[in-house]
C-alpha cells in the first residue's frame, strides 16, 4: 500500500505504469538498489540501466503510484520559490547551476521521450509568471533582474489569455515544457526492462544499511536485496531519522481538471505570484475536448482539515479567470516538500558514501527527480558533478537559519498536542466514515469508524519519532505535520519516512 490507497484519484491514476510487475519473490543481488518507483527512482534507475547497470527498483506499492501520480507535471527551470530569492540565500553561482539543473532535467526528459519513443504529450512551451490579484509590478521587476543575472531566457511581456488580463504585466520563459506523467513513467519502466533491470513492487523496504563494499536492502517480508549501490528514492526519506527531515517540511497542496474546449487558451504554464500560488496548464484529450490542470491552495500538512473549501477556492480563481470552462473531472490532493533553502537534497545520503538520496522537491519535484537522475549516474559513475555543492544533503544554509527554527517549531508545537484533550471525548460519538482523535487515560488514539461500523483503532503517535498525527477527511487517511508521514485508517504507513504501521489498540 502507498498514497495510492487514499481517497482522491487524478487525472493520470487510470495508466498503470508497469501493472506486471511482481513483488519482490526472492534474495537478489543487483548492481544498484533503487528504492521507490515515482520520477526520481525510476528516472535514476534509468540512467543507471542506460550505463550497463544492472538495477533493481523496489515500491512499497503499485510502481509509479506515489506523489509523481499526484502531480501537475509542469517542467520548469524556473525557481518558483524566486530566483532573487535564491540568490541572496545561496548567491548568484549557485542559482545560476540551479536553472542550468533544471533545464538539462527538462532536455534530458526531451530526448529520452524522443529516444524510447515514448507518447507522453511532451510538449515545448512558454511559462509565465503573472500577477493574479493587484499588480506587484515591482516583484515583477525584481524577478526579472535576477533571471536575467543567472542567464534565464526571459523577457517582460503584457497580456495573459485570462478574462480581465488582457493589459496585465507577466514574464515570459521560453522553453519550459509538460507531459502525462504516468505515460512517461511508463516508457521510462520499458526502458530499464529492456536492459535488464528489474521492479519489484508492494515490497516495503525497511532498512538500507551499507556493508563492507557494498549495501545491503531489507524488506518487510524477510528478503532482501544486496548490491554496490543504494538511491533511496521515496519522496520523504525512510533511511535517515532526522538529518535531512529537520531542514524542509510538508505541505499539502490540491489539483483540478476541468473539460476546456480546445484553442480556449493557448498552450503554456501560467503560475501566479500569491503566496501560496496558483499553477494552470493544459493536457490534450483524446477528442475536441483537452483539460484545464489546476494546482494551488496549499497549507502545510496536518494544519487545516478543510479539502471541500480549498477546491471551492480554486473553482472560484479558475473560473474567474476562464469563463469558458467546461465541467470539473478531477480533484485530488498530495504533498510537496519544501526546503528551507529552495532547492532539493541530492547526493550521498549523510553519513553514507554508497547510500544515495533524493527529496525535497520545494514543487519542483519532477524536474528535480531527473536532477537527481544526471547527478547521482555521474557521483557514481565518474565521482562527481557540477551541481553536488546546491544539492548536498549535508549543506548547511546559514541564511536561512530563520526558516529552520520556524519549521521545527511545528515539531515542537506538536508534542504539546499530547497533553490536550481529544477532539471527540467519546469513542461513542464517532459516526461512520468519521476519524478523530480520542483520548482515553493517558493514549491519545486515532480512531475511525467505516460506514458499516468497524471501529479502528490505532496510536496517535507517529512511527516516525513520535508526532502527534492528525486526520485528513478529504483523503481519509492520518497524516503527521512533522515529516509528512501518512496512514491509512488501519494504521499502515502510505508514505514516508514512517515505514512500520501505528500501533493497534484494538
Ligand atoms: C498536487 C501536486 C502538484 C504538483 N505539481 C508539480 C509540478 O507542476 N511540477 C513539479 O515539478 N512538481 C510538482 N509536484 C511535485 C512532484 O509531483 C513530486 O515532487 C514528485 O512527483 C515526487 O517524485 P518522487 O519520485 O520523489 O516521489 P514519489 O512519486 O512519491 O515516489 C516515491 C515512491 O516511494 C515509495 N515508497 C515510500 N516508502 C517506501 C518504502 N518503505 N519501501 C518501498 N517503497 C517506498 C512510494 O510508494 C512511492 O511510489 C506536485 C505535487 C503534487 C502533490
Ligand atoms: S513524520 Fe516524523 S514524526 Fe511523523
Amino acid at each position: 500500500m502507498n498514497v495510492s490507497d487514499e481517497r482522491t484519484a487524478s487525472l493520470w491514476a487510470p495508466i498503470k505504469v508497469a501493472p506486471d510487475a511482481v513483488p519482490l519473490p526472492h534474495d537478489d543481488q543487483v548492481d544498484v538498489v533503487v528504492v521507490g518507483s515515482g520520477i526520481a527512482g525510476l528516472s535514476v534507475a534509468y540512467e543507471l540501466a542506460l550505463a550497463g547497470k544492472k538495477v533493481a527498483v523496489i515500491d512499497r506499492g503499485q510502481i509509479g503510484s506515489g506523489m509523481t501520480a499526484r502531480t501537475t507535471a509542469h517542467l520548469t527551470s524556473v525557481c518558483d520559490d524566486y530566483f532573487s530569492e535564491l540568490i541572496a540565500l545561496r548567491g548568484r553561482e549557485l542559482a545560476r547551476h540551479f536553472h542550468e539543473s533544471q533545464s538539462a532535467a527538462i532536455d534530458r526528459i526531451e530526448a529520452i521521450q524522443e529516444m524510447e519513443a515514448i507518447a507522453c504529450d511532451f510538449r515545448r512551451v512558454d511559462g509565465f509568471l503573472f500577477p493574479s490579484s493587484g499588480v506587484q509590478e515591482a516583484d515583477l521587476e525584481r524577478e526579472l533582474d535576477a533571471a536575467l543575472q543567472i542567464g534565464a531566457a526571459v523577457e517582460r511581456t503584457t497580456g495573459l489569455p485570462f478574462a480581465g488580463f488582457s493589459g496585465a504585466p507577466a514574464l515570459r520563459y521560453a522553453r519550459q515544457a509538460t507531459f502525462h506523467p504516468l505515460k512517461y513513467l511508463r516508457g521510462l519502466a520499458v526502458g530499464l526492462r529492456a536492459r535488464g533491470s528489474v521492479l519489484y513492487r508492494d515490497t516495503v523496504v525497511e532498512k538500507v544499511e551499507e556493508t563492507d563494499g557494498g549495501v545491503r536492502v531489507a524488506t518487510a517480508s524477510g528478503f532482501v536485496v544486496t548490491g554496490k549501490w543504494a538511491v533511496v528514492a521515496t519522496n520523504s526519506p525512510i533511511n535517515d531519522r532526522v538529518a535531512l527531515h529537520t531542514k524542509q517540511a510538508p505541505y499539502r497542496t490540491y489539483a483540478m481538471s476541468f473539460e476546456i474546449g480546445r484553442n480556449v487558451i493557448p498552450d503554456g504554464l501560467y503560475w501566479d505570484t500569491e503566496d501560496p500560488y496558483h499553477y494552470v496548464r493544459l493536457q490534450p484529450g483524446d477528442g475536441e475536448t483537452d483539460f484545464l490542470v489546476v494546482g494551488g491552495e496549499d497549507h502545510k500538512t496536518g494544519a487545516a482539515d478543510d479539502g471541500d473549501e480549498r477546491f471551492a477556492a480554486l473553482t472560484s480563481w479558475t473560473r474567474r479567470l476562464v469563463p469558458d470552462l467546461g465541467v470539473e473531472t478531477h480533484r485530488w490532493s498530495g504533498q510537496v516538500m519544501e526546503t528551507i533553502d529552495y532547492a532539493g537534497f541530492i547526493g550521498r545520503n549523510p553519513g553514507n558514501e554508497r547510500v544515495f538520496v533524493v527529496t525535497g522537491d520545494s514543487g519542483e519535484g519532477m524536474t528535480h527527480g531527473v536532477v537527481a537522475a544526471l547527478l547521482i549516474r555521474d557521483l557514481i559513475l565518474s565521482g562527481n558533478s557540477r551541481w553536488r555543492e546546491l544539492y548536498e544533503p549535508s549543506r548547511k544554509t546559514p541564511k536561512a537559519i530563520g526558516d529552520y527554527l520556524v519549521e521545527n517549531a511545528t515539531a515542537i508545537k506538536n508534542f504539546v498536542e499530547y497533553i490536550a484533550p481529544g477532539e471527540i471525548d467519546s469513542l461513542d460519538k464517532l459516526r461512520p466514515g468519521e476519524g478523530a482523535i480520542v483520548r482515553v487515560g493517558l493514549t491519545k488514539i486515532a480512531a475511525f469508524r467505516d460506514e458499516d461500523g468497524t471501529l479502528y483503532k490505532r496510536s496517535a503517535s507517529c512511527t516516525h519519532i513520535g508526532c502527534h498525527v492528525h486526520w485528513n477527511s478529504l483523503e481519509r487517511c492520518w497524516d503527521c505535520p512533522c515529516h509528512g508521514s501518512q496512514f491509512a485508517v488501519d494504521g499502515t504507513a502510505l508514505n514516508g519516512p514512517a515505514v512500520s504501521p501505528l500501533a493497534d489498540l484494538q
